[in-house]
C-alpha cells in the first residue's frame, strides 16, 4: 500500500489509502491534514521518476502502488553472485503507459506484464517499462523483473554505504534509507508498503532467511530452497535476507507471542543472553507503547563488522561483534522499540526520520532507566546539553542518522512529555501505533494527533522544539 506522498495528496487519494491500512475512513479520527507536498514535475515529464522525497528525490515511482512482492532469488556466497526474478503485483494510481521501478545495479534481462513480454531500458537508477497494454487508474499488474548481479554496497546520501553485503559466513542485506534497489528492483520508497514472499535458493548446507514466517523448506539437488511469508505491510527498507550457516531458534514470548530468532551455529550458546532479553524487553515497551505490533519478534545475529544495527521488520538484525561488549542493552532495546516507531508505522517521508530514530532512542533511553542505568530525566537532560544547531524536524540526507535525530530528537519528546504530562504522551504513543499501524505518516499527521490527545494547540511548540535550528535550553515544566 501507499501513502503520504504526491500519489495520495488528494483528499480522496488519502481516504482511500487509510482504509487499505485498516483503519476506518468514516470513523471518528480526523483525516490529518497533509504537509506542504514537494512541488514534482507534471506527470508528463519524463524525468518525474519519484514521489517527491525532498532528500532522496529519485526514490519512489509515481503512479504504482505495490501489493505484494514475490523475490525469488538464488545466491552462492563462494561466487557472490544473485540470479533474480521478482514478481511484483501492483495497482495503478494514475492512467499510464509506461511505469518505473527503482534500480541502480540489477541487470535486467526480461520484463513480462500480465504474461506479456514487453520493452524495458534501464535507465540506472531508473528501469523504465513500456504497458504492452494502455494501463488505466485502478488497474491491478503483475510485474515480473528478471535480472542478475555481482551486489556490492552501494554509497548513500546518508554518507555511508547500504544494500547487499557478503559476509565471512554468508551474506546479510541493510538496506535504509535506500539500497533495497541495488540489489531488488522495486518501488523503493517507505509511502509504499507491501507484502512479501521470499523464495531464497542457496547451496547446500546453508541456511537462508527473511522475514516473517518460514513457509517451507526443501532440498532440490545440491541447494536447498527457503521460503519466507512477510504478511504485514512492510517497506523495503525493512527487508532482512540472509544466508549462512544460522540455526533457527523458535520460542514463546509474553501472551504467547512467537518468537523466531536465527544465530550463527557456532554462536548459540553466547548469544542466549542476547535471546533470553526479548520477552522482558516486550513486556516492558507493551505497558508504555500499546501490544507488540506484529505477529512474532526475534533477533538475527550476523557476521557482520561491529556497530551494525537495524530494525528489519519483525526480526531485529544485529552485529554478533556487538555482543558482550555492553552496548547489548541499549541497541536491543532500540531495535526492538522501532518495531512499534518505525516498522509498524513508518515515516512517509525520509525528512520525517525522527519518527524513527527519536522514538526508538527514548524507547532505549526508557529501558535503560528501567534496567537501572541511568533515568531518562538524566539521559534527556545531557541529550539538550549536547544538542548541536540544526531541527530535528528538518534533517538534510547527511543528517537524517545523526545527533539530533536520535539523542537531539529525544530531547524533542522529554520535551513534549513534560509540556503535555505523562497520561497524554503515553496516550499519544499508543494512539499513534494502534491507528496507523501498516501505515506511512508524516510529522504533520503525528502534531495532529498530539494535538487531538493533548486537547491544546501544540505548534508554538513545535516549532520551537521540533523545526527550529536551536531548541530552548529549558524543558518546558
Ligand atoms: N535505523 C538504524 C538504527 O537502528 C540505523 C541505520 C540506518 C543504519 N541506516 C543504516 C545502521 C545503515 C547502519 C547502516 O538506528
Ligand atoms: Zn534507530
Amino acid at each position: 500500500m501507499l501513502c503520504g506522498l504526491a500519489a495520495c495528496s488528494t483528499d480522496a487519494g488519502v481516504t482511500a489509502r487509510r482504509s487499505e491500512a485498516g483503519v476506518d475512513p468514516t470513523d471518528s479520527q480526523p483525516v490529518p491534514t497533509q504537509p506542504t507536498t514537494p512541488q514534482t514535475a507534471p506527470i508528463d515529464d519524463p524525468n518525474r521518476d519519484g514521489v517527491g522525497d525532498v532528500l532522496f528525490p529519485e526514490l519512489g515511482n509515481p503512479g504504482i502502488d505495490v501489493t505484494h512482492y514475490g523475490v525469488a532469488i538464488a545466491y552462492d556466497p563462494a561466487t557472490d553472485v544473485i540470479d533474480g526474478a521478482v514478481t511484483i503485483d501492483l495497482e495503478l494510481t494514475e492512467d499510464r503507459d509506461a511505469i518505473t521501478l527503482d534500480a541502480q545495479g540489477p541487470e535486467v534481462t526480461e520484463v513480462v506484464v500480465n504474461g506479456t513480454t514487453t520493452t524495458f531500458l534501464m535507465d540506472d537508477p531508473e528501469l523504465r517499462i513500456d504497458l504492452p497494454d494502455k494501463g488505466r487508474s485502478g488497474d491491478s499488474l503483475q510485474v515480473v523483473v528478471r535480472y542478475g548481479l555481482h551486489p556490492y554496497p552501494q554509497p548513500s546520501a546518508i554518507g555511508m554505504n547500504n544494500g547487499w553485503y557478503n559476509s565471512p559466513g554468508g551474506s546479510y542485506v541493510l538496506n535504509e534509507p535506500d539500497g533495497a534497489r541495488t540489489w531488488l528492483p522495486c518501488n523503493d520508497h517507505p509511502s509504499d508498503k507491501a507484502a512479501y514472499t521470499f523464495t531464497i535458493t542457496v547451496p547446500a548446507g546453508l541456511t537462508a532467511v527473511a522475514n516473517g514466517a518460514l513457509g517451507d523448506h526443501r532440498t532440490e539437488g545440491d541447494h536447498e530452497v527457503w521460503v519466507w511469508e512477510e504478511t504485514q505491510p512492510m517497506a523495503t527498507y525493512l527487508i532482512q535476507v540472509l544466508t549462512g550457516d544460522y540455526e533457527v531458534v523458535e520460542g514463546t514470548g509474553p501472551h504467547g507471542l512467537e518468537l523466531l530468532s536465527v544465530v550463527l551455529r557456532s554462536d548459540l550458546a553466547a548469544m542466549q543472553p542476547a535471546l533470553d532479553t526479548m520477552s522482558p524487553q516486550i513486556e516492558f515497551f507493551e505497558q508504555f507503547f500499546g501490544p507488540y505490533p506484529f505477529d512474532r519478534y526475534g533477533i538475527a545475529m550476523t557476521d557482520s563488522f561491529g556497530g551494525l544495527a537495524m530494525e528489519t521488520q519483525g526480526r531485529s538484525l544485529f552485529s554478533r561483534d556487538d555482543f558482550g561488549f555492553g552496548v547489548q542493552q541499549m541497541l536491543l532495546s532500540h531495535e526492538l522499540a522501532h518495531q512499534w516507531f518505525g516498522d509498524a508505522v513508518t515515516p512517509a517521508r525520509w525528512q520525517d526520520i525522527w519518527l524513527n530514530e527519536a522514538f526508538a532512542t527514548y524507547g532505549h533511553m526508557m529501558w535503560l532507566e528501567h534496567i537501572g542505568e541511568q533515568t531518562v530525566g538524566a539521559a534527556a537532560a545531557e541529550a539538550l546539553m549536547f544538542r548541536s544547531f540544526g531541527a530535528t524536524g528538518t534533517p538534510g540526507a547527511a543528517e537524517m542518522f545523526g545527533y539530533n535525530s536520535y539523542e537531539g530528537g529525544a530531547v524533542v519528546l522529554h520535551a513534549l512529555r513534560l509540556q503535555i504530562g505523562d497520561d497524554a504522551f503515553f496516550t499519544l504513543l499508543q494512539r499513534w501505533v494502534a491507528e496507523n499501524n501498516g501505515a506511512s505518516r508524516t510529522t504533520q499527521d503525528f502534531i495532529a494527533l498530539a494535538e487531538d490527545v493533548a486537547g491544546e494547540r501544540l505548534s508554538a511548540f513545535f516549532d520551537e522544539w521540533l523545526f527550529a535550528g536551536r531548541t530552548p535550553t529549558q524543558f518546558p515544566r
